[in-house]
């Protein structure tokens, strides 16, 4: 699934709580993805211990498992679907459908489980599905069928015993319910000229293509499908594959249209999609002849909110075929805006579903951080046209392979597109930094899991986490860059080429990765691919390096935030890797090493009295690096006298490794500090980014004591000069830098500026926002700065503001706009306003259901929301379990965003309680969270008190 659905969402909160009054970062709203997805009524396994995979109740019943067994094997369905839009005689909407699989018996059996959620199927002479033999075959009898609700089966036991070799049909006929549920086949509902207008829409991954239709529906079941929609005349309908035919006909006495497509490729059940809607598109062919078309509401394309995404996806297919050395597999490309869909986006094979801001763009009121945000998850979802679709895994354990790899090459694709961003260089902000403050507590996993150890529907939502995400994507950056992009390219093509229209594990990829290495001279690993892979993926965290350039003495140990932490988990590797090290020697690059033990001398990093070492040079490797005290400081005047020697994204890993390491008592809280200081001089988006992170959590930690205020002054003090530059270069702010990532930089600027004071800062925001008070048609505020100054004005001004803000909320026809305000609307400073707004969240005629969380979210990154967030949803616990259902991938979020702040014993006893409290219903995705919360929290009470008094006197004696 796509980015912009699991979001770790204290990336983007960081920024607005950092300007306790601002908010900076919209682009980085895509990129560690709101996590959210879907429900299903799948049993949760209560778990009132926390294990973080609870072990699944055993059983010899083969219904009672949650794998198909390996006896069947389908070949093709043929799908005739009919979405009815209007509801029926019982106030409900519905579809009804007639599905045949055929299937292949591979061993002899008398037993028949397809899956099938929440469908009522119709009985044939007293059994819901009628099976027939073909090519000559008799069928045996069916003696029996019932669902076993608990594993979603159709189970169907037999007279007889299937033939091995023989093809069977099996036919069914049902109605579903087309809820408003986000999962499965389901209804969307959206506002258009002040009518109410009912699409039918999907989401299959993980689990909901059986609510669709019964189907064998694990990711290694490919098949082909023929499907057919029916749908009302004046109505579009979508699949996978081509249209074929659509012809006007009566059913039923109805006048209706029929769409009939060609089949599809062999593919896996959650990548189908169907939609049926009034939505337009626009188009463009390909030079291979592709078809490539941009669908979305019809205001929506007619503001040509789709231009951008249709201008993108043609370099970035092309760049993927190149990349992946074969052609795009399909004929052609469907991508769709919907206005209500659960995750970020989803790459259904040849129909690929967005969030409008995920894939519209309109210049006039989108800032450039929409934009970024639309070519990466644009290129996100066309990478997995070919890893994951194509080539898919073969069970969810190796998710993290499909989500590491598509979020490690988007950044590629989008690279290509946008050759002028340094797409590149932002994956350390996004994806390396973002799994680092994860993957350094206990409760982290490995990226890699046993097939049996994920089973449930609830242990497969649980994959779709920050760690399969960015450490997947983190990790195989690693991989290429010590293989070299050309010989990771060669081995990825070949690989796919062996399994196309088939499933793979993990390792099929490690071997012909490695046949790629052994074909190039000039190559030499210390290990094989596969041994050196391991240690990153079958143990959890990442080691820190530590060199002594005193001795040349290089070391690795496991990092974590918490040094007294009781690490649980064994690795059969104790917490040792194979460390790929590029590194400099005060300006000059070096040869690559590898520390392959606990500790080794390496000599060329011995270094003189006026030389320094800069480890993991480009950011490339997946570890942070510490050093001795001397090498330490000589970095420091290096950044101070003159930072550009040192590389840009090595500037804000300096920064982020120091500030890591002090929370984790390594290095003194005082010297991470002091790494902010060359920052006067600092002008480039990624150091600044990563620097705000870390003086978040410092605001967050501190905005509550005496220490806030010394430190707001030493912030404004480094923050001035930047804020004067933009000034300068913006003619006063009023217009906006050409740069790509100096408009990110601007931003910050602002935002930082306003919320520790700078003068002219608050006032300048605050006349912007009066003067579109005065005429709401004419908003002049660039795109761009909207949400630092919404949420400025917000913060400053009572429930006039608010008020003004909520009006253009509700009016807002772009979903980026209407974003930007939501998020604007918590920064209220007035706490029943802030109540108000959180009962909206309840309310799905005020806020989106897929909203409601992130919402929350941003309400519990203001000081004054926080405890009013965290009681609210204590309050609803139940509530939001019930809407969202056990299986739901928010709660992993809403429990992240409301705890985040926490940092006393007293909020960690009440953390603690809401866990005995609410056993009993269960944190759904959100147990992990939960865990985390409570060890982050633990974490930073000790922290605090050996380090609260070092640090309000650093920045007393740097205010002064
Ligand atoms: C399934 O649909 C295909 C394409 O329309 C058709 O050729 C085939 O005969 C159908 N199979 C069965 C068993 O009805
Ligand atoms: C399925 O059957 C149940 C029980 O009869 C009924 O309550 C439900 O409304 C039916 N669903 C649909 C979509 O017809
Ligand atoms: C799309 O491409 C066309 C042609 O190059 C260009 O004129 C237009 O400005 C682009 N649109 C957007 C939104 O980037
Ligand atoms: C950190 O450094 C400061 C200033 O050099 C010093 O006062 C403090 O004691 C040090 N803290 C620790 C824990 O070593
Ligand atoms: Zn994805």
């Amino acid at each position: 699934m796509g980015k912009g659905y699991y979001i770790s969402k204290h990336l983007a909160t960081a920024a607005m709580v950092l300007a306790a009054i601002a908010l900076v970062t919209i682009i980085a709203l895509s990129v560690v993805y709101n996590r959210e997805k879907s429900k299903n009524a799948a049993k949760f396994s209560k778990a009132t211990t926390l294990p973080v995979f609870p072990t699944p109740k055993t059983s010899n019943e083969p219904w009672d498992k949650y794998r198909l067994p390996d006896t069947l094997s389908p070949q093709y369905y043929n799908v005739t679907l009919w979405p009815r839009l209007v509801k029926n005689a019982n106030g409900m909407y519905i579809f009804t459908g007639i599905s045949g699989v055929m299937f292949t018996c591979e061993k002899k059996t008398d037993l028949i489980l397809i899956h099938s959620n929440k469908l009522n199927l119709t009985v044939f002479k007293g059994h819901h599905a009628k099976l027939t033999g073909l090519s000559g075959v008799t069928a045996p009898a069916i003696k029996t069928t019932w669902f076993q609700s608990e594993t979603q089966y159709l189970v169907i036991q037999l007279e007889g015993k299937l033939k091995p070799g023989k093809d069977y049909w099996l036919y069914t006929e049902f109605t579903g319910e087309l809820a408003d549920d986000l999962e499965g086949f389901y209804r969307s509902e959206y506002m258009e000229n002040g009518e109410k207008k009912i699409i039918a829409i999907t989401q299959m991954q993980a689990t909901y293509a059986r609510k669709a239709f019964p189907c064998f529906d694990e990711p290694g079941m490919k098949a082909v499908f023929h499907i057919t929609l029916i749908h009302d005349r004046g109505t579009t309908a979508l699949s996978n594959s081509q249209e074929i035919k659509t012809e006007n006909v009566i059913i039923d006495g109805m006048a209706i249209t029929r769409t009939i497509f060609g089949p599809t490729k062999r593919m896996s059940t959650y990548l189908i999609a169907f939609v049926v809607s009034d939505f337009t598109y626009i188009d463009a062919k390909d030079k291979k002849g592709v078809l490539v078309r941009i669908w979305a509401r019809k205001k929506a394309i007619e503001d040509r909110q789709g231009d951008y995404a249709l201008n993108i996806t043609q370099p970035i297919l092309e760049f993927f075929e190149k990349y992946y050395n074969t052609s795009y597999p399909l004929s052609k490309s469907d991508q769709i805006a919907l206005p209500d869909f659960n995750s970020g986006a989803m790459e259904n094979w040849g129909l690929v579903a967005y969030r409008e801001t995920a894939l519209l763009y309109d210049p006039r009121t989108s800032a450039n951080g929409n934009k970024q945000r639309i070519v990466t998850v644009v290129s996100h979802e066309l990478a997995h046209m070919w890893f994951g679709n194509l080539v898919t895994v073969k069970w969810w354990n190796d998710l993290w392979l499909n989500e590491g790899f598509a979020s490690y090459v988007e950044y590629l694709g989008a690279d290509y597109a946008e050759p002028t961003w340094n797409m590149k260089d932002q994956t350390i902000l996004y994806d390396l930094q973002s799994a680092f403050a994860v993957d350094s507590l206990t409760s982290s996993h490995p990226l890699s899991r046993k097939e049996e150890e994920v089973n449930t529907p609830s242990e497969i939502s649980e994959m779709f986490n920050t760690i399969s995400y960015s450490k997947g994507a983190a990790v195989l950056k690693m991989l290429s860059e010590f293989l070299t992009e050309s010989v990771f390219a060669k081995g990825l093509s070949n690989y796919l080429k062996q399994f196309a229209f088939g499933s793979s594990v993990h390792s099929d990829l490690w071997e012909y990765l490695q046949k790629a290495v052994d074909q190039t001279p000039g190559i030499k690993l210390p290990y094989s691919v596969h041994e050196i892979m391991n240690r990153w993926i079958l143990q959890m965290g990442f080691p820190v390096v530590t060199i002594d350039t005193r001795t040349g003495n290089v070391s690795q140990k496991h990092f974590l935030l918490e040094p007294e932490a009781v690490v649980d988990r064994k690795s059969e590797f104790n917490y040792e890797w194979f460390v790929p090290i590029k590194w400099m020697k005060k300006g000059q690059v070096q040869d690559q090493l590898w520390l392959l033990q606990k500790s080794a001398i390496h000599k060329p990093m011995k270094v003189s009295k006026n030389e320094w070492v800069l480890a993991n040079l480009h950011v490339s490797g997946y570890f942070r690096v510490n050093y001795d005290l001397g090498n330490w400081e000589r970095l420091l005047s290096q950044l101070e006298s003159n930072h550009q020697v040192i590389p840009v994204v090595n500037r804000a890993q300096i920064l982020d490794d120091a500030f890591n390491l002090a929370r984790a008592s390594i290095i003194n809280i005082t010297l991470a500090l002091r790494t902010t200081k060359y920052l006067l001089h600092e002008r480039e988006y990624i150091p600044w980014e990563a620097a705000l992170r870390n003086l978040n959590y410092f605001f967050q930690l501190f905005d509550r004591s005496e220490v806030y205020g010394a430190m707001q002054a030493y912030l404004k003090k480094q923050v001035k000069p930047l804020f004067e530059y933009f000034g300068t270069i913006s003619s006063n702010w009023t217009t906006v830098p050409s740069g790509h990532t100096d408009q990110f930089t601007q931003i910050i600027a602002l935002s930082l500026a306003c919320s520790t004071g700078v003068e002219g800062c608050r006032e300048l925001t605050r006349s912007w926002f009066k003067k579109w008070m005065q005429n709401p048609p004419n908003n002049a505020i660039h795109p761009n700065l909207r949400s630092t100054v919404y949420c400025n004005a917000i913060a400053a001004g009572g429930a006039e503001e608010w008020n003004f803000g909520w009006q253009m909320f509700q009016k807002a026809t772009v979903a980026a706009e209407a974003v930007k305000l939501r998020s604007a609307l918590a920064c209220t400073k007035v706490p029943w306003l802030l109540n108000r707004y959180l009962e909206y969240t309840m309310n799905p005629e005020k806020i989106r259901k897929q909203d409601a969380t992130s919402t929350i979210g941003y309400i519990a990154s203001n000081i004054i929301g926080q405890p009013l967030a965290w009681d609210f949803v204590r309050a609803n616990w139940d509530y939001f379990f019930k809407l969202y259902g056990t299986g739901s991938f928010i709660f992993s979020g809403l429990i992240r965003d409301v705890t985040y702040r926490f940092c006393t014993p007293f909020e960690l006893s009440q953390l603690k309680r809401f866990q005995k409290d609410n056993a009993e219903t269960g944190f759904g995705s959100g147990t992990q969270a939960l865990q985390q919360a409570i060890e982050k929290t633990t974490a930073k009470i000790k922290w605090l008190e050996g380090n609260k008094e070092p640090v309000l006197q650093w920045f007393l004696s740097e205010s002064a």
